[in-house]
Formats: C-alpha cells, sequence, structure tokens
C-alpha cells in the first residue's frame, strides 16, 4: 500500500467518525422551560396549555376503566401531575426540539401498568388516536411554534425507526362527556413546559 493511500484512507476514517458523532449528537435546539432553561432529562415538569380557555395542565383522567389516560385538568389547578422525559438518545443531555424522548408522569397509579405515555386505541366516536397512561411507552417530541417558548407535543418516532413510514400526529385536547383526553389527529394543543 503507497502511504498515500494509507493517508487517504486514514482520513477518511477520521471524518467517518466525526460524521458519525456529528450525528448522534444532534444540533436540535433545546426546548425550554417558562424560565428559559433548557429541559432536564429526569427533571419534573408541568406542560400547561400556552393559551387561556383551552383547559388546564395535563393530567391522569380516569374514564372509569384501566388503562388511564393522558389528559388535561378542566381548569387551571395548582396540584396536577408532572411528568419527566427520557431521550431516546442517550448522549442528548437536554430534551431536544424534534428528538424522540418518552414522558411519564411523576406518580403512581392504580392501574399499574407504569405511568409512561403510550399512543393507544382511537376513540370510538372522534376516531383520534388517544394516549394511554401506562403500557410500552411510546416515543414522543416537541415542536417549536411561531411563538418563542410555545411548543407542540407530537408523536412521529423517526430516530426510533428512521426508515419507517408513520402516520404522525400532533397532541390536542378531545372534550367528551366533561372530560378532556389528549389525542392525535385533531385541534392541536400550544404548551409550555414549567418546572415543577
Ligand atoms: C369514557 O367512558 C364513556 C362511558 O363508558 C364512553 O362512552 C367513552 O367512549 C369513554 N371515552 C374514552 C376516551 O374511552
Amino acid at each position: 500500500m503507497s502511504t498515500k493511500l494509507i493517508e487517504t484512507s486514514l482520513s477518511l476514517m477520521v471524518w467517518l467518525v466525526i460524521a458519525t458523532s456529528a450525528i448522534a449528537q444532534s444540533d436540535n435546539p433545546p426546548v425550554l422551560d417558562t424560565e428559559g432553561h433548557p429541559l432536564e432529562p429526569g427533571r419534573d415538569y408541568y406542560i400547561t396549555p400556552a393559551v387561556t380557555d383551552i383547559g388546564g395542565r395535563a393530567t391522569i383522567v380516569d374514564n372509569g376503566t384501566c388503562p388511564l389516560f393522558v389528559g388535561q385538568e378542566n381548569t387551571f389547578v395548582e396540584e396536577s401531575f408532572a411528568v419527566f422525559f427520557t431521550p431516546f438518545a442517550k448522549e442528548d443531555d437536554v430534551v431536544k426540539v424534534n428528538r424522540d424522548f418518552q414522558v411519564a408522569f411523576s406518580a403512581a397509579t392504580l392501574c399499574l401498568q407504569g405511568t409512561g405515555w403510550t399512543l393507544g386505541e382511537r376513540d370510538t366516536e372522534s376516531g383520534r388516536r388517544l394516549i394511554v397512561v401506562g403500557g410500552v411507552g411510546s416515543y414522543f417530541r416537541i415542536s417549536e411554534t411561531q411563538v418563542k417558548g410555545v411548543y407542540n407535543i407530537g408523536w412521529c418516532p423517526i430516530d426510533v425507526c428512521p426508515f419507517c413510514k408513520f402516520d404522525c400526529g400532533i397532541v390536542g385536547g378531545l372534550r367528551e362527556n366533561k372530560k378532556i383526553f389528549l389525542a392525535l389527529d385533531g385541534n392541536v394543543l400550544p404548551v409550555v413546559f414549567e418546572r415543577a
């Protein structure tokens, strides 16, 4: 092998290492809480609507049977359930925009199925896909809106499966029988994240 060839293959290897770590690191900006700090994995936050009159904070909604549902308080209450995030990419030390994570309520439930958010069945009336508490734990992601610090939560786990085709969706509130469930495929809920 000539020196030139060895040099070329060495620089190619270096380039590959740099390129691979660049993909893993991701330059996506962090998601910010209401005080402008990046969301930290494992820390507790409230998910609060960014505007009034569209229900209260994200909470656990009991519809009479297990599983419980991810939903919203009907009005603003101080004592709601906080959530914590676990990024899919182990090297993400903060929660980043458009990156997959799991999210779970910082609480125990009587259904004994865990507190992670999982994409569930379609609601029989609206056909919208509901989000349930417990189960395998789906990967969600946060996207930016046009307002700084205001975000949408969506489901589109392409970090987990880059070549999969997903019927992606964004989370919004679904009102039914005086309850508010969180569901994809309809209106969209703008939210902020408050440190609990
Ligand atoms: C909640 O319970 C009611 C009454 O059993 C039922 O009609 C409705 O479909 C349930 N909602 C969801 C989201 O499962």
